[in-house]
């Protein structure tokens, strides 16, 4: 069986996007391949302590993405539910492959470029590094398939990048050892797909749904309740005019573009098959319609996050037990790296 990996960063406010574009299709890979999903927490420290609140927030934080996670229909005791920091493997490796990576590489990443903004010399060093960590992630348990959002298209790619490079970099020593003909590293491939991957923001629909946005308004959180849901779907921007008939006509609107997109993931239907229901309508129907939708399928999330939440010691031995089992694979891995790249270690 082909084994699985994908990683959230507890970086507060979960939403529609992480849902649809991710959490989504991790609980549909548990049908057809080993699973581990990883809340990314030494990923959400790369920017100031500002954005990632804290070491109280952080906590809270991943207890909570852990709970989105269980709350959504991940299992945790038929695949690996964790977080990143309990396995030391992830900056080991990182380290190693941060001699494989090169400069050039991470400087064509588009969200340091835009994360870093303008002041470069001041972001951090992990931020610059943050997708070599990524690749780390993956390759400690030599996962060939990562379902994610498009956003994390990129970074995916120079995960490949890595694992090639490595591959080759070490091919004689990878021979030698006897470690799988040259090819240790498998070339990890992007899940990109579902009805959403990238889901936009309710005030702009040309910025995506982001967890770091300043309106609340711009996105559905997880964790929001029924009258929250419907204010925001309410207020979501639109266009003055009725909705179309067919989908060719959404195009150049990205607003209601969105909220078809949004309508029709919820319901796993198409684009085309809502606007037979909708199109020619207002707005102000298709929003309550909408309203009703978001909230008969996200209310019951956002109920079972709460209650595990309310038990922070029952989460915790999830991802104990979890990290216990991710250890044991990264261990192998690592043993395995050491001992290609000459590294002597404690027989
Ligand atoms: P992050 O919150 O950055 O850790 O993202 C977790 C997962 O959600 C990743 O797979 C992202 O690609 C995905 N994701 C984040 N924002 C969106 C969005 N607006 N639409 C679709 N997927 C998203
Ligand atoms: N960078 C991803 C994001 O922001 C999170 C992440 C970290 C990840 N490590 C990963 C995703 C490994 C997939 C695989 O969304």
């Amino acid at each position: 069986v082909e084994r699985v990996f994908s990683g959230v960063q507890p970086t507060g406010n979960l939403h529609l996007g992480n849902y649809l574009g991710a959490i989504v299709n991790f609980v549909k890979m548990q049908e057809t391949h080993n699973c581990i999903y990883c809340v990314v927490d030494m990923h959400a420290i790369t920017q100031g302590v500002d954005v990632w609140g804290g070491p109280v927030e952080l906590a809270r934080n991943t207890r909570e993405v852990t709970a989105a996670f269980i709350a959504s229909g991940i299992d945790p005791s038929k695949h690996i539910v964790f977080n990143q920091s309990q396995v030391s493997g992830h900056a080991e490796l990182a380290w190693i492959f941060n001699c494989v990576a090169r400069m050039g590489w991470l400087g064509r990443m588009t969200q340091f470029k835009e994360k870093a903004g303008k002041d470069r010399e001041n972001a951090s060093v992990g931020l610059f590094d943050y997708p070599v960590l990524m690749a780390a992630d993956i390759l400690l348990y030599r996962a060939t398939h990562v379902p994610v959002g498009e956003d994390q298209k990129q970074h995916l790619e120079l995960s490949r990048d890595i694992a090639q490079k490595f591959n080759n970099d070490f091919a004689e020593s990878i021979r030698n050892l006897g470690a799988n003909d040259g090819l240790f590293f498998p070339l990890p491939e992007p899940l990109i797909t579902g009805p959403a991957t990238r889901v936009m923001s309710l005030r702009d629909g040309t910025k995506k749904m982001s967890k770091s946005d300043a309106s609340d308004n711009s996105r559905i959180n997880l964790t929001d309740d029924a009258d929250t849901i419907a204010q925001k779907v309410r207020k979501a921007k639109t266009d003055p005019e009725p909705l179309p008939t067919e989908e060719k006509g959404l195009e150049a609107r990205p607003e209601a573009d969105n909220l078809v997109g949004i309508f029709a993931a919820l319901s796993g239907r198409s684009k085309a098959d809502v606007l037979r229901d909708f199109g020619g309508g207002q707005f102000s129907s298709f929003k309550n319609a909408l309203v009703d939708l978001c909230v008969t399928k996200l209310a019951p999330i956002a109920g079972e996050m709460k209650r595990l939440v309310a038990d922070p010691g029952h989460i915790d031995a999830i991802l104990n037990d979890g990290a216990d089992r991710a250890r044991a694979i990264a261990d192998e891995t690592m043993t395995l790296s050491k001992d290609i790249v000459g590294f002597i270690r404690r027989r």
